[in-house]
């Protein structure tokens, strides 16, 4: 077939695919197009051609589904951060619920399970309480600033064009976090454009200012400001943090976190606590918290909770269990599940996060928790596995990142033999990949609830008990 890439084509879309692209198909190829919904026609411009399948871009639809609804954002479609806000909610967790379905029978060779209908946020928008906006010397002009000399084009301070990693959309209003944090991105873009202090260039690996992070505690209202910078300025950041926390009393700490090497990320080196007290606190239903700049936290706080609690159903403890909770990040689902279990006991690689889990403990009164430090990989080795990992777990709980669990880290769970495992995923498909591997052994699924923490985007949890067969 003459299909090469900047060759147009019209294609009906049938399926949703994992990464929220349509699925066609052209003479038997399958044809995955960026912008499409299924049950639309379109005319698409094919970007890659692989032996045994093509990627496309929509140019023009030609049909669009009935379903499309008027997205809230005026930045949608440039932005890319909402892909699905032209979608109902309702339908979204249809498509997130066949991205699961999909990714278990093509990756894991599951063909007989049943997966739940996805658990809905609460909110589906001001749903997050973190949000990282990066500053740049190439903004991204949108269709009616082209041709005016409104705004500098050499600064802007938002979120990434999808697939330009260099140009920044200059954003005044986000959907996603609250009215506060729009305010504090405002305020901010203000504070720097009147500085002689450059964006960081990502091709020269010059500039100062690098990333706006605003972290906020949706139950408590408690609100952080990091700003990622290249170098320390003392003067210039005590003068923002100023302007900041006369925004709002609800910032209750402004650190900077320097990061003087090229990075795609928005960590830094050294953290600078530059007012306040250097994190947050956030309440979970009887919980409560601590959360600092960098440490990982859910971003969607309600469902957040609703996603523990689930944990806690799925888990069925009866109060005698030894529990591990792997990846543990700061402590969260270990102690949810602490006054149900008789111990628990986190691993987390970051040692940011396991202070935050102990500290965590303190504050909430907890006893039966304890948090290492290491790698999964590595800490339940047969030889490492001494003092506190000596006896093996009952139930063990796992919340990887969305590489899932290293192949070693799967041969120890294996070897621990716990009667249950909960599995707590962000990426479908590392999840059937790696449920393939702990069902070909000794586990078989009992439930996979998927649980939805990013409306408008494809991105989905999901939970999955395993129980170990009987031998
Ligand atoms: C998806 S988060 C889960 C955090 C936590 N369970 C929660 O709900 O907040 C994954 C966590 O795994 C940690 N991590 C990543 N690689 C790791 C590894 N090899 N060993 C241990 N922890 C790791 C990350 O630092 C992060 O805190």
């Amino acid at each position: 077939m003459g299909l090469r890439r900047g060759t147009e084509v019209e294609l009906e879309v049938e399926d949703i695919a994992f990464g929220g692209k349509g699925i066609a198909r052209l003479d038997g190829l399958v044809i995955f197009v960026e912008g499409a919904l299924p049950g639309e026609q379109v005319r698409a411009r094919i970007r890659r051609r692989k032996s045994d399948y093509a990627e496309a871009t929509v140019r023009e639809i030609l049909s669009p589904s009935p379903r499309r609804v008027v997205p809230r954002c005026e930045y949608f479609g440039i932005c890319g951060g909402c892909k699905w806000q032209n979608v109902p909610y309702e339908e979204q967790l249809d498509f997130k619920w066949r991205e699961v379905r999909d990714s278990f029978n093509r990756i894991g060779g599951f063909r007989e399970v049943t997966i739940e209908r996805p658990l809905p946020s609460p909110e589906i928008f001001f749903y997050r309480n973190k949000m990282e906006f990066a500053f740049s010397r190439q903004r991204w002009l949108i269709p009616e600033e082209r041709g005016t000399d409104e705004k500098p084009k050499d600064f802007a301070l938002g979120l990434h064009v999808p697939g330009r990693f260099d140009k920044v959309l200059d954003l005044d209003r986000c959907y996603l976090q609250s009215e506060l944090s729009n305010r504090i991105l405002q305020a901010t873009r203000d504070f720097a454009r009147t500085r002689d202090l450059e964006p960081w260039d990502t091709r020269t690996h010059s500039g100062f200012w690098r990333y706006l992070v605003v972290r906020e505690g949706k139950n408590t209202g408690e609100v952080m400001v990091n700003l990622v910078t290249s170098r320390r300025e003392e003067g210039v950041m005590r003068e923002l943090a100023e302007v900041l926390c006369n925004l709002s009393p609800k910032v209750v700490s402004v650190v900077n976190n320097i990061q003087p090497r090229p990075s795609s990320t928005a960590f830094g080196e050294e953290e600078w606590v530059v007012w306040g007290r250097g994190f947050i606190v956030e309440r979970l239903g009887p919980f409560s918290f601590e959360i600092s700049a960098n440490s990982f936290f859910q971003t969607n706080t309600r469902q957040a909770e609703r996603l523990y609690r689930k944990i806690v159903e799925l888990a069925e403890l009866e109060g005698r269990e030894l529990v591990y909770d792997l990846y543990c990040g700061t402590g969260t689902i270990g102690i949810f599940l602490s006054p149900h279990a008789r111990r628990v006991l986190g691993v987390e690689l970051l040692d940011n996060a396991v202070a935050n889990a102990r500290r965590n403990c303190e504050r909430n009164k907890v006893t039966n928790c304890t948090f290492l430090k290491g790698d999964v990989a590595e800490l339940l080795t047969l030889e490492s596995r001494r003092g506190e990992l000596r006896e093996p777990p009952d139930v063990l709980v796992v919340d990887p990142p969305r590489a899932g669990v290293h192949p070693k880290g799967l041969r120890h769970i294996l070897a621990l033999q716990p009667r249950r495992i909960i599995y707590v995923s962000c990426n479908p498909t590392t999840l059937a990949r790696d449920l393939k591997v702990l069902c070909e052994r000794r586990y078989q699924i009992k439930r996979i609830l998927p649980v939805d923490m990013f409306p408008h985007t494809y991105h989905i949890e999901t939970i999955v008990r395993l129980d170990r067969k009987a031998s």
